[in-house]
Formats: C-alpha cells, structure tokens, sequence
C-alpha cells in the first residue's frame, strides 16, 4: 500500500482523507518529525492556494532536511464563504471559529445564508507540487445541528443534500461524497492514477 504523508493538525481532516483515500489502496499517515507534528507558518493572505503553496514549501523542507525528499506530502488550506459576509469568515476561518464560533456565525445572519466551502489541496510528488481545488456549495443552516465532523460542519448544509442535514448530521463517507475537500482529494487521486504514482 502506498503511503501519503498529510501535513495537518487537524484529526477531522485526518479521518476525512483516510476514509477517501483508504479503499483505494492508500494509507494516509500524518506526517511527523520524530513523532511530533513540525511548526508551520502561515502568510497574511486572502486567498487559500496562496496559504497552501507556503505551507507545502515549508513541508518539502521538512521532507528535505530528513532525507525524505522523494516522499509525497499533501497539504491542505480550507475555508468557509459565507455570501451576505464576503470573504468572511474565508480565510480567517480558523480564527473565527475560535474567536465567535458557530454560534457567532447564526448570530451575524437574516435571511440570505447561501454560504460555500473552498478547500486548496496541494501536493509535493517527490518531484513537483500539484494543485487541486474543490468546492461545495450550500448554506447555512438555522441552528446547530449534529454530532459528527468538525468546525462549521454542525451549521452547513450542503445542496446536494435533499434532507436539510447539516454536515455534522451525515456518516464520513456522505460528507466525502460531495465536500469541498472530498472534490479535491478525488481530483488529486484522479491525478495520481492516470500519473502512474
Ligand atoms: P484550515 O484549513 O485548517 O485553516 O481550516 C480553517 C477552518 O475551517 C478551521 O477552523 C476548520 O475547522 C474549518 N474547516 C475546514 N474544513 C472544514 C470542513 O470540512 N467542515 C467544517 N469546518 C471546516
């Protein structure tokens, strides 16, 4: 089986990418440095690929500095835009979601609530770096709602759902059907198949 290293922090992506990636041979492993998860930086910027690129820069060093060059690593940078917010919270999702939180979010709300997710998903082959991004259109619900998933999952509502449910109502694998970083992790497993990786 083939191993993917992912540069992540986060456990709910984590599991989101070993769902995906997992029936299809592939064993997705967080990538560490002597069992710790190593320091990245991120840049001041609006837009998610450019935080994603910085990222995996940063991570093809790490990969460097150990001898691993040849590994592949995956990086990630997601974030939620809400339409009556533009670019918020965007970029600043992460720091939104701690500062105010998903309540804050239903608060700052009337009546438009059509809201998508963006997920910029890069990769380092062990020779070159690849870009896939994946979007996921929806809005935003009226209350939490749910247990599972992570940050906004508990207040968005995806269109391709026909029920209403929130993506925290919905088992991992409907949430990978039609999530934004689903979208971009099947791209990029498009991407290795026909690359012979
Ligand atoms: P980042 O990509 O880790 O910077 O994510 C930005 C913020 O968006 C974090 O607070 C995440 O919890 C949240 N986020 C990213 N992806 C998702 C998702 O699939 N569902 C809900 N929240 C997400």
């Amino acid at each position: 089986m083939a191993t993917l290293n992912f540069l992540t922090g986060n456990a709910g992506k984590l599991a989101e990418a070993q769902t995906l990636f997992s029936p299809l041979g592939w064993d997705v492993q967080r990538f560490e440095i002597e069992g710790e998860i190593p320091e990245i930086i991120e840049p001041q910027t609006d837009n998610l690929t450019t935080v994603a690129l910085a990222k995996i820069a940063q991570g093809v060093e790490l990969l460097a500095s150990q001898g691993r060059l040849q590994e592949s690593l995956l990086v990630e940078d997601s974030g939620l835009f809400i339409d009556a917010l533009p670019e918020f919270p965007g970029v600043y999702s992460a720091h939104v979601l701690q500062s105010i939180g998903c309540e804050g979010i239903l608060r700052l709300l009337d009546d438009e609530r059509s809201a998508h997710f963006l997920t910029a998903a890069v990769l380092w082959t062990g020779e070159a770096v690849e870009v896939f991004i994946g979007r996921c259109d929806g809005k935003i619900a009226m209350e939490i709602r749910g247990d599972d998933g992570f940050g906004y999952d508990p207040i968005f509502i995806p269109d391709s759902n026909d029920d209403d449910r929130t993506f925290a109502e919905m088992p991992q694998e409907e949430k990978s059907a039609c999530s934004h970083r689903g979208r971009a992790l099947r791209a990029l497993y498009d991407f290795l198949n026909e690359n012979g990786a």
